[in-house]
């Protein structure tokens, strides 16, 4: 075997192993997925079921959810919830049909979401109540609803993918960034009022990932950016974060920062915040 073929085997044993030591933890469990139908929640998909686990899987768009279903190794196991996270009236309706059939929802993992390329100066607050309802009123209002049965169970996992951008803000972000920041005090406080009903929360908070995320991002006037970001073509590939977040949810982590270099930002927030606003404000913008 050459040396190539010799890292090729190290890295399939080591992505076995990856599946073998968290098999048995997903295996008879029930999980819905919010966003199922690209990027992260796509790859999340793909990964559980692979171990096993029941996937419910959710977005607007269900022609994209009937491919992400075929293209699993278990299409048994997997079962299609089209919602709207922006239409919240609706999600009562949604979350009764999936609770009636499988009665027991052990992981909830709040993925749906959109970003935003556009100034604060030039965007209409219709925008700003897109990002809101789709990133925050949708998440919490399906959170909620799926609240009550792991009360009655006693037992529970909501993970809440929000963003390094729930941590500090940037420019052309001021929408999302405050959507993902309400998200983190929003769910800080679950954790604490469903401690004693063993309800774990887990926030996950990603930087760059290569997904469609900045083509369907919303500018100033709602319409799409529909450009891949020079950032995001470089992040990290969608299935490495979903094995990142598969991990954080079996070693019950209550924050998970995800990425390559972006993650010292976060550091430099906490202990350097004026040379991170210096180092930001200098960023190239659009
Ligand atoms: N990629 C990154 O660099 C990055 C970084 C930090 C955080 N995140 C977060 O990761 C999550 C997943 O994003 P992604 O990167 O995988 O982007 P993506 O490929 O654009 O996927 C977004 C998903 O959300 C769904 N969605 C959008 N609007 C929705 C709505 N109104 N109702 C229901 N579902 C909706 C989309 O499906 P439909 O269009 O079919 O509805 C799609 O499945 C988001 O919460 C995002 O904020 C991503």
């Amino acid at each position: 075997m050459d040396f190539c073929g010799y890292l090729d085997e190290v890295k399939d044993s080591k992505a076995n192993l990856f599946i073998f030591t968290t098999m048995g933890y997903f295996e008879h469990k029930t999980i819905w997925i919010t966003g199922a139908s690209s990027g992260i929640g796509e790859a999340l998909t793909y990964a559980l079921n692979k171990k096993g686990a029941q996937v419910i899987i959710s977005s607007r768009n269900q022609k994209s959810l009937e491919k992400v279903k075929n293209a699993c190794v278990d299409t048994e196991k997997v079962y299609i919830a089209p919602l709207d996270l922006e239409d919240s009236e609706k999600l009562t309706e949604k979350a009764k049909t999936v609770l009636d059939k499988f009665k027991k929802i052990d992981v909830l993992i709040n993925n749906g979401g959109i970003s935003q390329r556009s100034l604060i100066k030039d965007t209409n607050m219709s925008v700003y109540r897109k990002l809101m309802e789709v990133n925050f009123f949708g998440t919490i209002a399906l959170s909620k609803l799926v609240l009550p049965q792991m009360i009655r169970e006693q037992s529970g996992h909501i993970v809440v993918i929000s963003s390094l951008m729930g941590k500090f803000s940037s420019q052309l972000r001021s929408g999302y960034a405050a959507a993902k920041h309400a998200l983190h005090g929003f769910f800080e406080s679950l954790r604490l009022e469903h401690y004693d009903d063993n309800i774990k929360v887990l926030l996950v908070c990603p930087g760059f990932v290569k997904t469609n995320i900045s083509l369907n991002s919303v500018t100033k006037d709602g319409s799409k950016h529909n450009e891949m970001d020079e950032a995001q073509d470089g992040g990290l590939s969608a299935e490495d974060c979903a094995a990142k977040i598969i991990s954080a949810i079996q070693a019950n982590k209550e924050e998970v920062y995800i990425g390559g270099r972006e993650i010292s930002a976060l550091y430099m927030k906490r202990f350097f915040p004026k040379l991170l606003t210096r180092i930001l404000k200098n960023r190239k913008v659009t």
